[in-house]
């Protein structure tokens, strides 16, 4: 290893993330974020896990001077009650979406649903004049998907994908180094993602089992990857190739229940899961099953599940960059295992999320070249949420950035992009055939990425 060149470049890593955490005021959700001098009027649908740890009270402890919660709604009466006795939040509550937009008239719709409902508020929230914050997936489906885009351009309102992922200052990282040269032109990409035992199986319990509400894992969760590397390789995705099968939850064990309280085989289940250990789970959802008798500790041998557990793709790149990615759900770690390969040399890393061989923290990246010597570049872990991109991600919503050298800000083509790969995928799986990603649409896929404007 050159101790120069290692030197340089933690130096310009640095500089690069000192940029994205220090940098503030204009900002590159410029739309969504509320004039300098005027707080975000802030309206809520769905009020339960997510928006609890990550989009509320924290939101307004940190930005409390930029922003303003007026309406919260929810379809569970009783989820929407502890969330704001959990808040503290003042505002009032409703059951029904279009009655809090017409009373509270919010400038910013924060949609953090079930889904495949995420359509129906981001689209009724435009078509009533605010511009949205949307958890991912934007949505599940290409005609849900190209209503958004048509309705984004009918209104002149924005939709801001919150891609935390992009965030994380590892990952950052990678980003800095593909384009900095140092392995020449971008030829491909080996990509794959590890659930663990007890992160993936959550999956198989939740509603996100059934295709119809999470899309599928190609969806729900490979959007986060799928927005990563339409990231990373700054072009977009053109074709994909995929295969899935459902071999390990679901129908294929010998005994199944409900539910995990009442169930007659917990002594024998690997995947027995006591939620009344869980106080916060109990207090969001067992306490407020009488209203929906939604189960959040669903059997996940159940015969209803219909999405698959583990995926394999091939995706085309408009740039001629080709990837292979794949997921898999029950793992005895998560984490993740990446390359970058070009012409010349090759950027590798492998990330523990659990269960790591030894605790550390920073993350490693091996930067090697043709003919050259092998670099290990140290990436120190930031504090919070994703590796810290969750804190990244909000200041740059509420805060504004001045810049973005890296061009994380992500627009609703972004968004589209990374669930379009998804979605192409699904269809791949059903049809055995490769889908053109410009088929499903009306975006057209581009060699060079189109970025956010700042304004
Ligand atoms: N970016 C991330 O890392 C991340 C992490 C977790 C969840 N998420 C996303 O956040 C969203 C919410 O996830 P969650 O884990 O909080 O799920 P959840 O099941 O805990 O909450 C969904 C809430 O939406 C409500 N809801 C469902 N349909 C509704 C409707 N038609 N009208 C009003 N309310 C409705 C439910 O009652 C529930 O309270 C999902 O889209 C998920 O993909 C993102």
């Amino acid at each position: 290893m050159n101790n120069s060149d290692h030197a340089v470049s933690r130096r310009n890593f640095l500089s690069a993330t000192a940029a994205i955490a220090g940098s503030v005021m204009l900002n590159p959700f410029s739309a969504v974020a509320a004039a300098a001098d005027k707080k975000m009027r802030i309206a809520i649908v769905g009020t339960s896990g997510r928006a609890l740890g990550m989009w509320s009270k924290s939101i307004k402890e940190k930005y409390g001077e930029r922003v303003e919660y007026v309406g919260l709604c929810d379809i569970n009466p009783g989820r929407l009650e502890y969330f704001k006795k959990k808040t503290g939040f003042k505002c009032p509550t409703f059951t029904d979406f279009e009655q809090m937009m017409k009373k509270v008239k919010p400038d910013t719709l924060m949609v953090m649903t079930v889904d495949n409902t995420h359509h129906e508020f981001i689209i009724k929230g435009m078509e009533m004049g605010a511009n949205i914050i949307t958890e991912k997936p934007m949505t599940t489906d290409e005609k849900k998907c190209q209503a958004i885009l048509d309705t984004e351009k009918k209104t002149g309102k924005k939709v801001t994908v919150t891609f935390n992922y992009r965030y994380s200052p590892h990952r950052a990282k990678l980003y800095e180094l593909v384009h900095s040269g140092e392995i020449g032109d971008l030829t491909s990409v080996d990509f794959h993602w590890y659930l663990d035992t007890r992160h993936g199986s959550d999956y198989f319990r939740r509603w996100h089992r059934l295709k119809e509400k999470g899309g599928t894992l190609w969806v729900h969760k490979a959007t986060h990857h799928f927005d990563l590397l339409n990231w990373w390789i700054e072009s977009d995705p053109e074709e994909v190739y995929a295969t899935g099968a459902l071999e390990f939850y679901g129908k294929n064990n010998p005994f199944r229940h409900t539910n995990c309280r009442p169930c007659p085989h917990k002594d024998k289940c690997d995947f027995y899961f006591d939620i009344t250990k869980r106080q916060q789970l109990v207090e969001l959802y067992v306490d407020h099953e009488k209203h929906d008798g939604y189960l959040r500790d669903g059997c996940v041998w159940k015969e209803d599940i219909d999405i698959y557990d583990k995926m394999a793709a091939t995706i085309k790149y408009k740039n001629g960059v080709d990837v292979s990615y794949s997921l898999t759900t029950y793992s005895p770690y998560e984490g993740y295992r990446i390359a970058f390969n070009g012409t010349k040399g090759r950027i590798d890393c492998w990330v523990e999320e659990s269960n790591p061989i030894v605790e550390k923290d920073y993350e490693e990246i091996v930067l090697t070249r043709n003919f050259g010597g092998r670099e290990i570049i140290k990436v120190p872990h930031a504090e919070g949420g994703h590796g810290g991109g969750d804190k990244l991600l909000t200041d740059a919503i509420f805060l504004g950035v001045k810049s973005d050298p890296m061009h994380q800000a992500a627009g609703v083509r972004d968004g589209a992009l990374s669930i379009l790969v998804g979605i192409a995928a699904r269809n791949s799986c059903e049809t055995g055939k490769p889908v053109k990603i410009g088929d499903l649409t009306s975006i057209k896929p581009q060699a060079k990425r189109e970025f956010v404007k700042l304004s």
